[in-house]
């Protein structure tokens, strides 16, 4: 039985990540300092293969033993946070991660788990045409973005100089049910169920690729399981949408006139126009998304109103 330490598994896609990897039959030991993102509602406990600490990934002193992967989830992971303090993000994204990895350079060659980085598509910046390559130039435009480049960059020198063995996964924006109430689909589903006005920043026309959690968890595992140590894999669904394009969809599903739900405000500095990933490598190792946001979306107001007890 393989052993996996998640970080973060209590976050958005990490909490999908630990109900996918301990049903694949894995074990799970999960650390997550428990920020106000950590989700409160989960059930995974009291599985048998399940142990939870309770740490911050920039403070842990020793790795659990035995395990073969350390899959990196936990980091700060609002932009709009990072614009207004960014001192979280260092510490988190950047400081954590340079801990991980010395945590696993202090290890017997023999006893080091493999370090996977989740990292994101915003590393590379704006691309107005086509789609970035893993071994794109890295070009963040704000301090969220620069953070995980940073990490990026720490996991490649720490794989060259001391032999660690490294995969990093950059996936798209993700959605799905558990997102902290900061994050558009579910700050908008969220607003126009208690019935207020959604903001969107600026006139809301830059893109993103948008991508199902339990997707990117299961091109997560394939990774882990048929990918190749030392390399870089983009995740995405390339289902691409501007982020008006969203937020009138998740109105749709709630039953708001798209033209009554929004309030527009000034866009906020670092705004990228455009993000779009090449995930031709994953995709030749078989992974495929299974849902597009259109399918996923009733589910979602459904979960959404019972969560608020509307229902
Ligand atoms: N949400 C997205 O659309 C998206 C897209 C691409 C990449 N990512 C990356 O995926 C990862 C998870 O994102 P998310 O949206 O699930 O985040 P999230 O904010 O929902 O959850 C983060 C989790 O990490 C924990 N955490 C934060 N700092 C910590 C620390 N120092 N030590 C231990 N635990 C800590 C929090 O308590 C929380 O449980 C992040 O690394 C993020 O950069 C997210």
């Amino acid at each position: 039985m393989k052993r996996i330490m998640v970080t973060g598994g209590l976050g958005f896609i990490g909490s999908y990540f630990v109900r996918m990897a301990l049903e694949r039959g894995y074990r799970v030991v999960n650390v997550d300092k428990m920020t106000y993102a950590a989700r409160t509602d989960l059930d995974f406990d009291s599985h048998p293969h399940y142990e939870f600490i309770r740490a911050d990934i920039a403070e842990l002193k020793h790795l659990p033993v035995g395990m073969d992967y350390i899959v990196n989830f936990a980091a700060e992971s609002h932009v709009d946070n990072s614009i207004l303090a960014n001192h979280d993000f260092f510490h988190s994204n950047v400081r954590g991660v340079y801990n991980l990895l010395e945590l696993v350079r202090a290890k017997d060659e023999t006893d080091r788990p493999v370090f996977v980085q989740i990292s994101t598509d915003e590393v590379y910046g704006t691309i107005h045409e086509g789609s970035f390559r893993e071994g794109d130039r890295l070009c963040p435009s704000n301090p969220y973005s620069a953070s995980k480049a940073a990490a990026d960059q720490l996991v490649l020198g720490w794989k060259q100089t001391y032999g660690l063995r490294v995969m990093i996964i950059r996936s798209c924006n993700n959605y799905g049910f558990g997102q902290y109430p900061e994050k558009l689909l579910a700050k908008t589903i969220e607003y126009l169920l208690l019935g207020r006005k959604m903001t969107i920043h600026g006139d809301g026309s830059y893109r993103r690729e948008w991508l199902y959690a339990e997707d990117n968890c299961e091109a997560i595992l394939t990774l882990l399981e048929r990918g190749r140590e030392g390399e870089i894999y983009n995740v995405s669904s390339n289902e691409e949408h501007s982020v008006l394009e969203a937020a009138e969809m998740a109105a749709q599903a709630v039953g708001v006139d798209p033209k009554d739900a929004f309030v527009f405000i000034p866009n906020r500095p670092g705004q990228d126009l455009r993000y779009s990933v090449d995930c031709s490598k994953v995709r030749a190792l078989g992974w495929r998304p299974q849902r597009t946001l259109a399918d996923y979306l009733p589910e979602y107001v459904a979960m959404y109103r019972r969560k608020l007890g509307l229902d």
